[in-house]
């Protein structure tokens, strides 16, 4: 493929840190080597000498002196060689990306980072972008100051409508667009998987028509998959994921363990070809300089600690009690919100998306009145690409309330909705 169509003159015109490429020379550096380059602090002089983190099954990580100092010392832009490894063994157990000598993985810091600088580098101001709606809003806060011109594709209870990805595109013929550096659209953005806000995800038959779509047109597809591991069945039914079916070389794929390890650890990882995953790269070395070094040693001494089962273990685990909070969140939403509210019932992660049919729009009802109600929930507006229209839709949120809790903000949320249906 022609990648050069893809990158904007910003993130072509970005050059490789000269220290920044010499301070990767460190990696696997033979002990003669004397390193006069770049201004790595002494690790002597830093206060820390060693540190033992406690899992919540007993077992201790110990950061000995020498791990400390890789917590604790600038690192490699691409990532803690260790747990790059180690992402890059995982990918290939579950994904099995069918190009794989022409990809390329690096650690950011959680997905968003990678998302921010991956549109940075695609994205002209007043271009194209392809998307499902509803969106998640931080790739639309990404997005907005860019005022791109949104094609929307429309989702149901099975993710985004290949039909409806066709209408959108419909206006171009794919041979007058394939091969165009105009204007036309280049990036398709898709969050496959428990999709917030709509907690359902893309049937296998949905996504092989999506790719062939994103084939015809010649479309860069964003993988955004952070509830990968928060899919509610067996592991082994989960539908493939875009890589693992990129025998072109047109995925970028955004993995986080914020769902699954935590969220202020900030750790995530794109992978996708090499010149796509170089140009985010560039912009690493100037922005962040690397994903926080001592959250990535953590995160690669936990999947050495726990091996392949004990990880899997743990995202079982995790999968176990969203379900439950799933169930416990429709258990109430059937109780209370039954004639009231619409919605599909999540196939995973954390949300469930409610229409009411005889509101016309959630934004204020949710904005000045809700809290007098002791609940808060998003409102729809807040992922559509066009906000001002009005949204008959929410999003609530079941990952951190109990399921009294529940229970008690549907019953609120029902005697609001009957107040909003008076007005
Ligand atoms: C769809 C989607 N993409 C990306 C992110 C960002 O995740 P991270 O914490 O890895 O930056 C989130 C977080 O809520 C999300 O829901």
């Amino acid at each position: 493929m022609n990648y050069s169509r893809y990158v904007t003159t910003l993130s072509q015109n970005r050059q490789g840190s000269l220290i920044r490429e010499m301070t990767s020379l460190l990696t696997n550096a033979s002990p003669e080597l004397v390193f006069m380059a770049g201004g790595l602090p002494n690790p002597h002089m830093f206060p820390f000498q060693a540190a033992s983190v406690t899992l919540k099954d007993g077992r201790a990580l110990t950061l000995h002196p020498k791990l400390m100092t890789d917590c604790l010392q600038y690192g490699p832009t691409p990532g803690y060689p260790p747990l790059v490894k180690q992402l890059k063994d995982l990918t290939q157990k579950l994904h099995s990306p069918p190009c794989w000598s022409d990809t390329e993985l690096i650690v950011t810091a959680g997905s968003q980072d990678g998302l921010c600088k991956a549109i940075e580098m695609m994205i002209n101001p007043g271009d194209y972008f392809v998307t499902q709606e509803p969106c998640y809003t931080g790739t639309l806060s990404i997005l907005n100051p860019y005022k791109p011109c949104y094609l929307t594709v429309s989702s149901d209870h099975e993710g985004m409508r290949p039909e409806a990805l066709r209408e959108a595109l419909a206006q171009w013929r794919p041979e007058d667009v394939k091969d165009s550096d105009g204007n036309v659209p280049k990036v398709l953005y898709i969050n496959p998987n428990a999709c917030n806000p709509t907690g359902v995800s893309l049937t296998e038959e949905r996504r092989r028509e999506i790719y062939r779509i994103a084939s015809d047109y010649n479309l860069i597809i964003l993988e955004d998959d952070p509830y990968y591991f928060v899919q509610f069945g067996d592991m082994k039914d989960f539908p493939p994921s875009f890589l693992s079916m990129d025998i072109e070389g047109r995925v970028l794929r955004f993995d986080s363990f914020s769902k699954v390890l935590s969220s202020g650890i900030r750790v995530g990882y794109v992978t996708g070809p090499k010149p796509l995953i170089q140009r985010v790269l560039l912009h690493m070395q100037v922005s962040i300089l690397h994903a926080p070094s001592v959250s990535q040693v953590l995160v690669s001494e936990l999947l050495k600690t726990w091996g392949e089962e004990g990880f899997f273990n743990h995202t079982h685990s995790v999968q176990e009690f969203y379900l439950k909070q799933r169930n416990a969140m429709v258990a109430a939403a059937e109780k209370h919100l039954t004639g009231l509210c619409e919605w599909a019932v999540p196939t995973g992660g954390m949300f469930l998306w409610l229409k009411l049919p005889n509101v016309p729009d959630t934004w204020d009802m949710i904005l000045k009145r809700a809290l007098k109600k002791n609940i808060v929930l998003v409102p729809g507006r807040a992922f559509m690409c066009d906000s001002s229209k009005p949204c008959n839709y929410m999003r609530a949120a079941f990952s951190i309330v109990t399921p009294d809790q529940m229970d008690t903000g549907f019953k609120n949320l029902a005697e609001l909705i009957h107040e909003e249906m008076q007005r």
